[in-house]
């Protein structure tokens, strides 16, 4: 049951575990993004399809979905069955099995790009193969990368990643910048940073760095920031530079892999990177990753002469969790992605007139399969948010704070920086009763905002 949005206490059994892991989890978290969910972050007890429980008994209809991992709802049954299966016949065995090659043979099948795949435990390790792999094909040394979009946690992957705007740079020559502390400066060096879906610039930068850039990585729809799809021609001026400049294409799909179609977003937009970089909805929810592409390329890795290992690679109860989620893909077939776009759009317009309807200035972005909110800043303009120096101009944090604290409290569940993610158990009856709650969150974030 859930406990009234009125309730003094309606988080409390969550705030006495955060409270108590204080003395055994650092921080009481385990990914630092995790702190910023207020009012606490939240414990949760189970989930069943479009449906999560937490500690105190309260139900959320969730879009935050494991950061986007869960695109098969909560707890799918047969996917659990998979796994306990796995579980009985061996949990590791650090050798080959079966399994791997036919979940290969299905990423064969469903990705245009995918002659090839390597397995890992997370797209962060993947993100880091690619560029190396990357750089020992080409004998180059630099990748190319965007501002705003996000490649995993490591030192290579956050070159470049939401900057505070007093270093950004220039708009000619963005800075490299890494939000971690730790990081050798050598590191940063290595990368080019460009602004997304500027063409004319993006010639510029490599024209710039001609003749030393290994490979241009990106989110084919910028996920990580304000949902910013490709402009017209983006994804192509990507692929021409690319073989101009004997540069890798590397498409991270960690989001968009399987949740914009079976192909993924290089077959939705109709683009064929050389890599690709697999995570989230591969596995489901368990650490299962990916790393797929041309047969040629992966020679340095089968020569040895590139270095690509993990104790837990190719796990088979990762494998079982994945050739699951694969079949669960190909059985819903044709109606994947359609569905869940619909249902997206069915939710972003639904959120777009709440916010007319209340006057706040909340503007849903995305190709409806994952979309953001913006809350525009007084004064900022309308339109689509194309880069990420526009949307760190014009979102309101604060203001979306609080209207994602008015939802999360009448049971609708968004991430903490304004992405909702649609699974593929969430129905047209989920979205009206979604609609219905966030109704009760609009209105008391009009009442309340101006006293804030
Ligand atoms: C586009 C993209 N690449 C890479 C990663 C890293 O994935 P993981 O956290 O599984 O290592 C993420 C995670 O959110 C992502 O969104």
């Amino acid at each position: 049951m859930t406990t009234p949005s009125s309730s003094p206490d309606r988080y409390a059994k969550s705030r006495a575990l955060f409270e108590r892991a204080q003395h055994s989890v650092a921080g009481g978290v385990n990914s630092g993004i995790r702190k910023m969910e207020a009012p606490v972050p939240l414990y949760f007890s189970h989930g069943r399809g479009s449906r999560l429980y937490d500690v105190d008994g309260n139900e959320y209809i969730d879009f935050q979905i494991g950061q986007g991992a869960i695109l098969y709802g909560h707890a799918p049954e047969g996917m659990a069955d998979a796994i306990a299966a796995q579980a009985r016949k061996g949990l590791h065995w650090a050798a080959q099995s079966e399994l791997e090659i036919e979940v290969a043979e299905r990423l064969q099948a469903m990705i245009p790009s995918a002659e090839r795949v390597r397995f890992n435990s997370s797209a962060t390790e993947v993100v880091l193969a690619a560029f190396r792999l990357a750089r020992a094909h080409t004998g180059k040394p630099l990748i190319l990368k965007f501002e705003g979009h996000y490649h995993g946690w490591g030192d290579e992957g956050l070159v470049g990643f939401a900057p505070p705007p007093d270093q950004w740079g220039t708009e000619d020559e963005p800075s490299q910048l890494h939000p971690s502390a730790g990081v050798i400066k050598e590191v940063l060096e290595q990368f080019v940073v460009a602004r997304w879906n500027d063409i004319p610039h993006l010639h510029k930068r490599v024209a710039q760095f001609h003749g030393r850039i290994a490979a241009i990585v990106f989110e084919p729809c910028c996920c990580n920031t304000s949902c910013m799809e490709p402009v017209p021609g983006m994804l192509e001026a990507i692929r021409e530079l690319c073989n101009a400049e004997g540069a890798l294409m590397i498409a991270d799909e960690t989001i968009t892999g399987f949740r914009f179609g079976a192909g993924g977003a290089q077959q939705f937009y109709g683009v064929k990177p050389d890599l690709t970089i697999l995570g989230k909805a591969i596995g489901g929810g368990v650490p299962f990753a990916a790393l797929a592409g041309r047969e040629a390329l992966f020679s340095t890795i089968t020569s040895g002469k590139v270095v690509h290992a993990g104790t837990l690679n190719g796990n088979p109860l990762c494998l079982a969790a994945s050739k699951w989620c694969l079949d669960e893909i190909l059985r819903v077939g044709s109606d994947h992605p359609k569905s869940v776009k619909n249902l997206g759009v069915l939710l972003m317009e639904g959120l777009r007139s709440l916010a007319d309807k209340y006057g706040i200035p909340l503007r849903p972005q995305g190709p409806g399969l994952v979309f953001h909110t913006t809350m525009l800043k007084p004064g900022a303009s309308e339109g689509t948010i194309a880069e990420y120096r526009d949307y760190a101009r014009r979102h309101d944090a604060p203001r979306w704070a609080h209207l994602r604290r008015c939802l999360l409290d009448e049971g609708v569940r968004a991430i903490e920086r304004g992405l909702w993610f649609i699974s593929l158990a969430v129905s047209r009856a989920d979205i009206l009763e979604a609609l219905q709650r966030a109704e009760v969150a609009f209105a008391r974030h009009a009442r309340e905002w101006k006293h804030v």
